[in-house]
C-alpha cells in the first residue's frame, strides 16, 4: 500500500522560489531560479516572441491537432542550423537525427534514455561523467534510468575558476567510451567556462579515450550574446569527428520557460553517417512514443517562426543582446561596489564567470544569513543568479554581502 511512500523532500530550487514568494519585506531579493527578469525586477516577455504570438494569433491555419512523434519539422530542422551552423557537415552529410523534447530537461532525458538502452549492454555499463558540481537535476534524471554516474574535477574552490588539470586528468583516467556531460557554454551553476584552447584540450584527450560527449546547451546566444560564440565548442566537438549527442533548451534564449520547446540532437560520427543517424531516430520515436507521445507545439511554433524568418531572427539577436547586455552591466556593477567597500577577498570572478549565474564563494552559513537578516535569497552552495540583481538592487545586495563576509 501507499504507506510505504516515504515522504520526500520538496525541490530545493522551486522550495526557495515559494520562500521568497512568502517574504512580504519590502526589500527582498530573488536570485534563486535561473530565470531572466529585466532591470524592473519582472520577467521580459521578448519583443520578437511577442510579434510571433501575433503572427500565430493571426494565422487560420493553426489547429490544435497533434504533432508527429519528433515533433515540428520546421523547429527542429531550424534548430540544427542554429545550434550547429547551417554550413555544418553533419545536417549537409545528413549524419544528425533531431526530435523535439520537452525543453532542456526533456532532451537531456530522451538522450540518457537512449544511451541506456542502446549505448549500454547488460554486459558493459559505460558511466556518465558529470562536473562538480552541475545542475542539480543531472544527478535525478541520471539516476531515473538507470545510467550510471561519477563526476570529474571542474570548479577550483581556490581561483573560483576551471580546474583544468583535474578535470584533463579525470578524463584521462575515465574507462574508454564512457560518457562525458560537458555543458556548451555557462556553465551552471558556476559561470565558469573552459577557453577555447582548453577546449580543444578537452578535445584530443576525449578523442584519445574513445569518450562519447553529450552536450547540455541551455544557454545559447545568452551567455556571450553570440549565437555563434556561444556554439563555438559543440562545433569544434562536430569538426574533430565525434559522434555526440546535444540537449538544446530555447528556455533561456527565448524566454520560454513555461512552454517547454528544445531539442534533443544526435550526430553520427562522419564515416557512420546518414545510416546510422537514420536507425537512432527510429529507436527515439519509439521511446518518445512511449513517454510523451509527441511534444507540445505552442512554444515550438513561436520558436519556429523566429527562426525561419531572417528578420525576426534578427530581432531575436537583438533581444539576446539586451538580456545578456544588461546581465554583464549587472557583473562590473556588482564587482566594483564590492571592491570600493573592500569587501575581504577577491571578486574578479564576478566578472570572468559569464552567463546567468556567478558561483560568490558565499558559503553556506553566509548564504542563510542574507536570508534571515537581508531577505536575499540564492542556492545553498552560493550561486547567484545574476538576473536577479538591478539598478535597484544592488546597492543593498552588495552592502548585505559586504555585511555576511565580515561577521
Ligand atoms: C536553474 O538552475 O535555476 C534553472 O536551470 C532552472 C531549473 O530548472 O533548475
Amino acid at each position: 500500500s501507499a504507506d510505504v511512500v516515504p515522504q520526500a523532500p520538496e525541490d530545493p530550487l522551486f522550495g526557495l522560489m515559494a520562500a521568497y514568494r512568502a517574504d512580504n519585506d519590502k526589500n527582498k531579493v530573488d536570485l534563486g531560479i535561473g530565470a531572466y527578469r529585466g532591470d524592473d525586477a519582472k520577467p521580459w516577455v521578448l519583443p520578437v516572441v511577442k510579434k510571433a504570438e501575433e503572427i500565430l494569433r493571426n494565422d487560420p491555419n493553426i489547429n490544435h491537432e497533434y504533432l508527429p512523434i519528433a515533433g515540428l519539422p520546421d523547429f527542429t530542422s531550424a534548430s540544427q542550423k542554429v545550434i550547429l551552423g547551417a554550413d555544418s557537415s553533419a545536417i549537409q552529410e545528413k549524419r544528425i537525427t533531431s526530435l523535439q523534447t520537452i525543453s532542456g530537461t526533456g532532451a537531456v532525458h530522451l538522450g540518457a534514455l537512449f544511451l541506456t538502452k542502446f549505448y549500454n549492454t547488460s554486459s558493459q555499463k559505460y558511466s556518465i561523467y558529470l562536473s562538480a558540481p552541475t545542475w542539480a537535476n543531472h544527478n535525478q534524471i541520471m539516476s531515473n534510468v538507470n545510467l550510471p554516474t561519477t563526476t570529474y574535477p571542474y570548479f577550483s574552490a581556490n581561483t573560483k575558476g576551471l580546474d583544468f588539470d583535474g578535470m584533463l586528468s579525470a578524463l584521462q583516467e575515465a574507462p574508454e567510451k564512457s560518457i562525458i556531460l560537458l555543458h556548451a557554454c555557462a556553465h551552471n551553476p558556476t559561470g565558469v567556462d573552459p577557453t577555447d584552447e582548453q577546449w580543444k584540450e578537452i578535445a584530443k584527450v576525449m578523442k584519445q579515450r574513445h569518450l562519447f560527449p553529450f552536450f547540455d546547451c541551455a544557454y545559447q546566444g545568452f551567455a556571450s550574446g553570440d549565437l555563434n560564440r556561444d556554439a563555438w565548442a559543440i562545433r569544434y566537438f562536430i569538426d574533430q569527428g565525434f559522434e555526440l549527442c546535444i540537449a538544446q533548451s530555447y528556455a533561456k534564449n527565448f524566454g520560454l520557460y513555461g512552454e517547454r520547446a528544445g531539442c534533443f540532437h544526435f550526430i553520427a560520427a562522419p564515416n557512420d553517417g546518414a545510416e546510422t543517424a537514420k536507425r537512432v531516430g527510429s529507436q527515439l520515436a519509439i521511446l518518445q512514443r512511449s513517454e510523451i507521445s509527441n511534444p507540445p507545439a505552442y512554444g515550438a511554433r513561436i520558436a519556429s517562426l523566429v527562426l525561419n524568418d531572417p528578420k525576426l531572427f534578427a530581432e531575436w539577436e537583438a533581444n539576446l543582446k539586451t538580456m545578456s547586455g544588461r546581465i554583464m552591466d549587472m557583473r562590473h556593477a556588482l564587482r566594483s561596489k564590492l571592491e570600493e567597500m573592500e569587501t575581504p577577498g577577491s571578486w574578479k570572478h564576478i566578472t570572468e564567470q559569464i552567463g546567468m549565474f556567478s558561483f560568490t564563494g558565499l558559503n553556506e552559513k553566509q548564504v542563510a544569513k542574507l536570508k534571515e537578516e537581508s531577505h536575499v535569497y540564492m542556492t545553498k552552495n552560493g550561486r547567484i543568479s545574476m538576473a536577479g540583481l538591478n539598478t535597484r538592487n544592488i546597492d543593498y545586495f552588495a552592502k548585505a554581502v559586504d555585511k555576511v563576509v565580515r561577521d
